[in-house]
């Protein structure tokens, strides 16, 4: 089937095209580039030996996406990863992230609606819990107060999709993503932070490569077994292989809801210290590293309970935190020497 993924030059988007198309989906990218490159379709290309189409226009302008939309009426679905990410970022510029989150989602919907297309997977986020009362946190824990401007427009988008497929005909699958890291074994894509990288894998690879100077580690008084915050680290691939169990899910007429939830993460907690260990392990590099006060907003541990999409999707995220860290640190070595 011809599957729309928007934000597909992107991080996690990029991965998914190429399960997709090698789980033979015909894929058209969407993607305005605001944080991505073009040549990431080359690379999908090196990878897969196909090219995707791909367009690039923001999703946020009604015009240009309703147009896209009758242009495409034979599309099986959705894959909607477009959207602005740093959560530091909304705190300071809101508006920029309540519209462009909300109105190409918006869109979107309406686009489908127009097409008759009626399958939408979205990218949601772990930052919907906030810090969860019990863990590890199923799908069906109390969505807590959002911290950032960010995880509110998350909240506000699985809400839209709940309330639009109800009288839109439109089957939703909402994917709870934890802590996504690493990059494809094939080190041909992975994740191109612009500017200072925000996240800490990016940060741990970038300062071992010698692009910063150190990371510094935000917090080691958290209630945690070393004192660092605890993560649920997954690898982009497993990632995105969920999003074609997803999407095949509804083309089949397999989904049991016209909304159905699922958290994204292997289940396990990391604490920092751990990644760190971790990354010295798999790359034979010492890292050069400071303990730092806490980040304002950071939930102090949340990793999720996986049960459910194990047995319904009949999903399992593989990868341990070694492949990670080794697939990221590929990555690193790879952009090195692109730019040698
Ligand atoms: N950290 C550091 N130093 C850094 C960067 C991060 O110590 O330079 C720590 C953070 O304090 C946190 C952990 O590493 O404890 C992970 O931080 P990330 O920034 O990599 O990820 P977050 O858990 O803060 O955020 C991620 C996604 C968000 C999503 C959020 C939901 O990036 O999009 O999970 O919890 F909203």
């Amino acid at each position: 089937m011809k599957i729309l993924v928007t934000g597909g030059t992107g991080y996690i988007g990029s991965h998914t095209v190429v399960e997709l198309q090698q789980s033979g989906h015909e894929v058209v990218i969407v993607d305005n580039l605001s944080n991505s490159y073009a040549s990431v379709v080359d690379q999908i290309e090196k990878i897969t030996g196909i090219r995707p189409a791909f367009e690039s226009f923001d999703l946020a302008d009604p015009k240009k996406t309703l147009d896209f939309f009758d242009r495409h009426r034979d599309l099986g679905g959705v894959i909607h990863f477009a959207a602005y990410k740093a959560v530091g970022e909304s705190m300071t510029e809101p508006l920029k992230y309540y519209h462009n989150n909300l109105s190409s989602l918006i869109n979107i919907l309406k686009g489908m609606q127009k097409a008759g297309v009626t399958n939408l997977v979205f990218s949601s986020s772990c930052t919907v819990y906030g810090q969860p009362d019990v863990l590890p946190v199923t799908e069906s824990a109390p969505i807590k107060e959002a911290w950032s401007p960010y995880g509110h427009t998350k909240q506000i988008s699985e809400k839209i999709i709940e309330n639009t497929s109800r009288v839109n005909e439109i089957n939703g699958i909402l994917l709870r993503y934890f802590n996504p890291i690493g990059a494809h074994e094939s080190a041909l894509i992975g994740e191109l932070p612009i500017g200072i990288p925000n996240n800490l894998v990016p940060f741990i690879t970038q300062t071992a490569i010698g692009l910063r100077d150190k990371l510094r580690v935000f917090g080691d008084d958290y209630d945690t077994p070393d004192g660092t915050a605890i993560r649920d680290y997954i690898h982009v691939v497993d990632l995105a292989k969920a999003h074609v169990v997803a999407i095949d899910r509804m083309l089949k007429g397999k989904n049991k809801k016209q909304v159905e939830i699922f958290n994204l993460g292997t289940g396990k907690g990391f604490s920092v210290l751990d990644v760190i260990h971790s990354f010295e392990k798999v790359s034979a590099q010492k890292l050069n590293y400071e303990i730092v006060a806490r980040r304002p907003g950071d939930v102090e541990k949340v990793w999720a309970d996986t049960r459910f999409a194990n047995e319904v999707l009949g999903w399992n995220a593989g990868k341990s935190l070694d492949d990670m860290m080794l697939s990221a640190w590929n990555w690193e070595l790879a952009l090195k020497k692109a730019k040698a």
